[in-house]
């Protein structure tokens, strides 16, 4: 690999779809649509340009190592992972949604948080939800899942679950309620912070151009 080339990890779906705009604020135009090629590597309209798809947790260890020069991860995964080594230099203000607590519709939540007793609480998130509970003086028992969380309250494997919400939609159709809203989360920009030294004329043209690109604030 030629070490003027700069790569960028993305993670598919929302991210990846809500990159795009900003990417082309860039001149960047990735070529190959990732829903229809099984290609992990992208490249594009720049030949010094490519695209990386990895998982969404795994986008802040890919630029934290090197692996990818820059990338774009929620906070929700940017918190989990701890940020070491990575320079943030943008709240892009996509793929926002919240991180929060829900119970069964049966559950009393606040009866249980009062009493005093120890909640378990399943989720993917567990250091988000460590801190939570531990500034509400909650006990918790924490079960760590790696995706489905709305089943554990339904099958008895939780009494609460931390999860990301967006339009609320899987949490009715599986007849959960939220109950607490934890925080807000929207996507950054992550670059590794040896690459912006080397690169940095080509890694700033990129972080100016998304700056000058993050969609304006609404509510
Ligand atoms: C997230 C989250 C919920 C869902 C919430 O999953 O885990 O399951 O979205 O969205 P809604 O409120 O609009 O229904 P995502 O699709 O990101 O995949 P994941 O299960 O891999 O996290």
């Amino acid at each position: 690999m030629s070490s003027n080339m700069i790569t960028l990890a993305l993670s598919k779906g929302r991210i990846f779809d809500e990159t795009l705009p900003l990417l082309a604020a860039a001149g960047i135009e990735v070529l190959e649509d990732p829903e229809k090629s099984r290609k992990l590597i992208l490249p594009t309209n720049q030949p010094n340009v490519r695209v990386v798809l990895v998982r969404a947790t795994d986008v802040p260890t890919y630029v934290q190592y090197g692996g990818a020069d820059l990338g774009v991860t929620g906070k929700d995964t940017l918190i989990e992972h701890g940020g070491q080594g990575l320079y943030q230099p943008l709240d892009l203000q996509i793929a926002k949604c919240r991180v929060s607590v829900a119970v069964r519709s049966d559950f009393d939540y606040e009866r249980a948080v009062k009493q005093g007793s120890r909640l378990k609480v399943a989720t993917k998130y567990t250091s988000i939800a460590r801190d939570f509970f531990a500034t509400k003086g909650v006990h918790v028992d924490m079960v760590k899942l790696y995706g489905s969380m709305e089943l554990a309250p339904l099958t008895g494997l939780a009494d609460a679950i931390v999860d990301l919400v967006s339009t609320g939609n899987t949490l009715k159709a599986n007849h959960l309620v939220e109950v607490e809203r934890i925080m807000d989360i929207s996507s950054y920009l992550v670059v590794n912070q040896a690459a912006l030294k080397l690169k940095q004329a080509p890694l700033r043209r990129i972080i100016d151009a998304f700056a000058s690109a993050i969609p304006a604030e609404k509510n």
